[in-house]
């Protein structure tokens, strides 16, 4: 459905700043390095200062050696803990690796998948497209108090403008950059957009990227997997988890929303504090006026599988552990594993809950070479 990336144009501009500093030396050479807004973002992503304990950045929770995921959660343990101990949300932590490619979130212009995969709504941020972009999403954990912590913008303002970067913040976005709270606010997202559009956060240096471009052959399993990924009739994967012929057109998901029937996981704080806690998606977000909530109950976004193998645990609540029993909810015994779909409202959760739902009726070899197909999906081949 050629989707393409809308989110935050990367600024090419490159500004000189002088490093300054305090160190001396050759006052006739005076070094100039130089900053981008890439750079800028990059440097903001990583501030641990930037959290009310000084302990928590972005990249506590998205670290790029975790496939930008958290790595501190598992399956009993799913959710984030806060800059604040032990507070913690309700979801488990995506990847920011390729979510710049989500498009604004707004409604499916044209219905053109089949039944399984009709949707409604596509793009924005967040599990339930809360925020329509990258910048608005940015705004979100600084100020989440079972986040980063922060009281006021100001306060994430002030301490940008003390930190030793923010030099660099006035190189990129001009002598007034921290004259008012809400521009100042508003251009470190901006710049934090910036750098999660970057190649550094979105290389595409996986082996099936290598594939595509005939630089990588699949083992014989990795092959079958992925012909069974493709499979339109039995699994109907790549339907959601969109495969294209080039490595910009396969972020694995159309950025649309759907119930796949994901059940509890009750090792989720949410769900120890309250027992009957459902999670509705979209259907149930504040912030997003659906035109027909009911509709929308228990929808997610398709989540990009890229770099998958890194991110367990699974699901927006983390209720799989790992790949292969991800592989078994999509196959019949998802039906004997677990007790209750979260929510019951379409698709494939209510087949499941009328008994109609047959499964897929995969082998144990077919399951394991969706999983080895998968795994080929991991930055950092080439
Ligand atoms: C305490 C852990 C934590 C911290 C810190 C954190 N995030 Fe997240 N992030 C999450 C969770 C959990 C979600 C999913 C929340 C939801 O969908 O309601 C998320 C979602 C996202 C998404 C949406 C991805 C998608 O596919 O929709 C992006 C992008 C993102 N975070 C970037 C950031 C940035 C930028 C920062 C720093 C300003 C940040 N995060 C700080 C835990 C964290
Ligand atoms: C109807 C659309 C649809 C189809 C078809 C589909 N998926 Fe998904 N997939 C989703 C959605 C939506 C989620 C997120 C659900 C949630 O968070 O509760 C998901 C989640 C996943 C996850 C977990 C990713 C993560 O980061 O937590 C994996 C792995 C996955 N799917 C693999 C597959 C495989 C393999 C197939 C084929 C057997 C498949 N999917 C078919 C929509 C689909």
């Amino acid at each position: 459905m050629g989707l393409k990336r809308v989110g935050v144009a990367i600024v090419a501009a490159v500004v000189a700043v002088s490093c300054g500093g305090g160190g001396g030396g050759d006052d006739s050479n005076t070094p100039t390095t130089t900053i981008s807004m890439v750079e800028l973002g990059k440097k903001l992503f990583f501030d641990t200062n930037l959290s009310s304990g000084s302990n928590q950045s972005c990249g506590t929770c998205h670290d790029p050696s975790n496939g930008f995921a958290d790595p501190r959660v598992s399956v009993t343990a799913p959710v984030s803990e806060g800059s604040v101990g032990g507070r913690f949300g309700d979801r488990n932590a995506p990847t920011a690796a390729y979510a710049s490619f989500s498009p604004q979130f707004g409604e499916v212009a044209n219905q053109d998948q089949t039944p399984e995969t009709d949707s409604n709504y596509q793009g924005g941020q967040f599990l339930d497209g809360r925020a329509v972009d990258l910048i608005e999403q940015a705004k979100g954990p600084f100020l989440n108090p079972v986040e980063m912590n922060n009281a006021t913008e100001a306060d994430v303002v002030a301490k940008v403008q003390n930190s030793n970067y923010s030099g660099d913040f006035v190189a990129v976005f001009g002598a007034a950059a921290f004259n008012d709270i809400a521009t100042a606010y508003h251009n470190i997202a901006t710049a934090i957009a910036a750098f999660e559009a970057s190649s550094e956060v979105n290389p595409f240096t996986s082996k099936f990227d290598a594939f595509l471009m005939g630089q990588y052959t699949m083992t014989p399993s990795e092959q079958r997997g992925f012909d069974l990924f493709n499979d339109a009739e039995i699994t109907k994967c790549a339907n959601c988890h969109t495969v294209g012929s080039t490595s910009q057109e396969s972020l694995f998901t159309n950025f649309r929303y759907y119930n796949i029937g994901t059940p509890k996981n009750l090792q989720n704080p949410a769900y120890i504090a309250d027992n009957n806690f459902v999670d509705n998606g979209l259907g149930a977000s504040s912030e997003i006026a659906v035109a027909d909530q009911a509709a929308e109950l228990g929808k997610f976004k398709v989540p990009t599988l890229r770099n998958v193998e890194l991110t367990a645990p699974y699901m927006h609540n983390g209720v799989y552990a790992t790949l292969e029993e991800t592989v078994l909810h999509y196959d019949i015994q998802v039906a004997n594993l677990f007790i209750t779909p979260e929510v019951n409202n379409s698709n494939i959760a209510a087949e499941l809950n009328a008994g109609t739902f047959v499964g897929l009726g995969l082998s144990d070899q077919d399951r394991a070479d969706l999983v080895n197909f998968m795994k080929t999906l991991t930055d950092g081949h080439f």
